[in-house]
Order: structure tokens, then C-alpha cells, then sequence
């Protein structure tokens, strides 16, 4: 069990990619600045996907150059090709985040790319990124269950996330893109690809639809992963992943992590006021049971 976990808050692009009506530019950059706040040191900012994909981040460059970068926290952006890379280097980034799944079926509707075709599409962006310094995160989806394919292979999450490290990913995230994961499973999985890319250059990435994330990411602490991704308010989902809802929400995660004793260096209450922040932006009440209980009182 490590003793400090890092956590990459992904709710300003998980969180709000989903989102149908149109979140307002200036709320985005809020919504970085206000999590910047709190002690996260890597906030994904936002992506820079085809706007006729998510119409909701079009507005991508505006919030990059938007946001008040603080010293210490990196902000990395989603991109899908070279394209986005480019765009994503315009504004400004010096962190990028590539992502294909372990399921063909899921990659094809994401990104209308076959899984080694999207690695293929990836290597530009890795040679390019190296020569600039930037630094690429990868994703790997639907590593417990696919929502056109069903069950997922092992073998498949382990090539994948393989195939990533490999093309100099410094870290590979493991997607639960529908939360369907139990935790023996997410062990399991866990287990098999540190087999193959050091511990420290993985993190979990769970989505909380059935209920389980949290419980995920702690079998997983027990194998010694330091790193969680998670969204504030619970917010998020893939567009592309019928049947997907919210992320772990970071302050159940948050709330969790110091109970236990480990360091993250967020502040749990100014997290949670940015949660019922961004839930009351949204017009709902926040996805965290401990956002609600901070609430009550
Ligand atoms: P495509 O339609 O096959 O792309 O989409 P294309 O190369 O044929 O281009 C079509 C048009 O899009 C062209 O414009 C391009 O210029 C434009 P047109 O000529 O028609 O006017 N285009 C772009 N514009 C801006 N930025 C770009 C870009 N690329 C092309 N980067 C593509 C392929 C990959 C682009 C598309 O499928 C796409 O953007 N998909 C993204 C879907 C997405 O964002 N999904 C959610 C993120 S993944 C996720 O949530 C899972 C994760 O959280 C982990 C987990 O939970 O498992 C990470
Ligand atoms: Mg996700």
C-alpha cells in the first residue's frame, strides 16, 4: 500500500464531455482554477478531440489559455491524433493524454479506429512530443468489460497497456469505462498488467455505475497503485460508452484516502465546495456522498 496517492482529477474533461447542454467557457475555467485551489497537482484540463464528436469541449483552446496555471500542477489535455496534438500544443500544454480501449468494438465507436490503428495514429504524436518535451499519458478503456464486446480479454488489457508503455506513455491509465468491475476482478487485471509495465507507471480509472469504484481502488491500493484518477461531484461519462455514468467522485475518494491515513495533499472541504459548485452549475445535486454529508453538516 503506497503511503501517498496522486490523483489525476479528470472532471473538467470525463466530467463535463457528456454533458448536453452547453457548459459556458468561463465556468470551465473556473472549475480548473477553483480545483487548482484545493492542492490537486494534476488537473486534466480538457480535450481536444473533433468538436463534431464533443461538441461540448470545441471550446478547448479558449479554456487552456483560459485557466491560471499554478506552479506544481500540471494539466494535461486529451488528444486522439496528431491534429489534437497540435491544437493542444497551441494553447499551450505541456502534458497530453492519447487513449484507445481493449476492446475493439468500444474503440471503433470512439474514435472510429481499430485499436492498432489508433496505436498506429499514436506514434506521431509520441515522436513528436519527444522532440518537444511534452509529456503523453496513456488511457487504456474498457479494461473490465466493454459495452458492445461484453467481456474483455485480459490478454487484450495487457497488450494494450503494454503497447502504450512501450511507445513511451509515462504512465498508463486503466480504464472501468462502465463501471461493471468487482474488486477481485480489478485485482486481477491489475495484477496482470504490472506483470508486464511497472507499478509505477500505472493508475486506475474507474467509473461508478455499478456502485464499485471505490471499492475497485481499494483492492488496487492493496497491489500497490499510487495513482487515481476521479472526477469531482462523481461528474462524467463516455459519450461513446452506452450505459456509462459518473467517475469515482475525488471527494469520496479524498474522504477514503485520509481516513486510511494516506497523503494526497487535497484539501477535502474546498473540494467539496467546488463539487456542489459544479453540481449546481449543472442543475443537479453533486454525485459525492461525502460532498452531501460535507453539506449537511
Ligand atoms: P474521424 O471522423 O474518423 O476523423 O474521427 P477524421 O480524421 O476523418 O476527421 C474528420 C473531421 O474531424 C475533419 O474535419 C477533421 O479535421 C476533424 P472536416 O474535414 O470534416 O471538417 N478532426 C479534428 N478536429 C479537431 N481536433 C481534432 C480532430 N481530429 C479530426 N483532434 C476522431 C476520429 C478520433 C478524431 C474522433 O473519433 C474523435 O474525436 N473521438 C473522440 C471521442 C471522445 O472524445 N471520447 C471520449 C474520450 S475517451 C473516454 O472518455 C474514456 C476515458 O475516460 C477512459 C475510460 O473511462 O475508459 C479516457
Ligand atoms: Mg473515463
Amino acid at each position: 500500500m503506497p503511503d501517498r496517492v496522486r490523483i489525476v482529477e479528470v472532471g473538467p474533461r470525463d466530467g463535463l464531455q457528456n454533458e448536453r447542454a452547453m457548459v459556458p467557457t468561463a465556468a470551465k475555467i473556473e472549475l480548473v482554477d477553483r480545483l487548482s485551489a484545493t492542492g490537486l497537482q494534476t488537473i486534466e484540463a480538457t480535450s481536444f478531440v473533433s468538436p463534431k464528436w464533443v461538441p461540448q469541449l470545441a471550446d478547448a483552446a479558449e479554456v487552456f489559455a483560459g485557466i491560471t496555471r499554478r506552479p506544481g500542477v500540471s494539466y494535461p489535455v486529451l488528444v486522439p491524433n496528431l491534429q489534437g496534438y497540435e491544437r493542444a500544443l497551441a494553447a499551450g500544454a505541456r502534458e497530453v493524454a492519447v487513449f484507445t480501449a481493449a476492446s475493439e468494438a468500444f474503440n471503433l465507436k470512439n474514435t472510429n479506429a481499430g485499436i492498432d490503428a489508433s496505436l498506429e495514429r499514436f506514434a506521431p504524436v509520441l515522436e513528436r512530443a519527444r522532440a518537444d518535451g511534452v509529456r503523453v499519458r496513456g488511457y487504456v478503456s474498457t479494461v473490465l468489460g466493454c459495452p458492445y464486446q461484453g467481456e474483455v480479454p485480459l490478454a487484450d488489457v495487457v497488450r494494450v497497456a503494454r503497447a502504450l508503455h512501450a511507445m513511451g506513455c509515462y504512465e498508463v491509465s486503466l480504464g472501468d469505462t462502465i463501471g461493471v468491475g468487482t474488486p477481485m476482478r480489478a485485482r486481477d487485471m491489475l495484477r496482470a498488467v504490472a506483470a508486464e509495465v511497472p507499478m509505477a507507471a500505472l493508475a486506475v480509472h474507474f467509473h461508478d455505475t455499478w456502485g464499485q469504484a471505490l471499492a475497485n481502488v481499494l483492492a488496487c491500493l492493496e497491489e500497490g497503485v499510487a495513482v487515481v484518477d476521479s472526477a469531482v461531484a462523481g461528474a462524467g461519462g463516455c459519450p461513446y460508452a452506452r450505459g456509462a455514468s459518473g467517475n469515482l467522485a475525488s471527494e469520496d475518494l479524498v474522504y477514503m484516502l485520509h481516513g486510511m491515513g494516506l497523503h494526497t495533499g487535497v484539501d477535502l472541504d474546498r473540494l467539496a465546495d467546488t463539487g456542489r459548485w459544479l453540481a449546481g452549475l449543472l442543475g443537479r445535486e453533486t454525485g459525492s456522498k461525502a460532498g452531501r454529508a460535507l453539506a449537511a453538516g
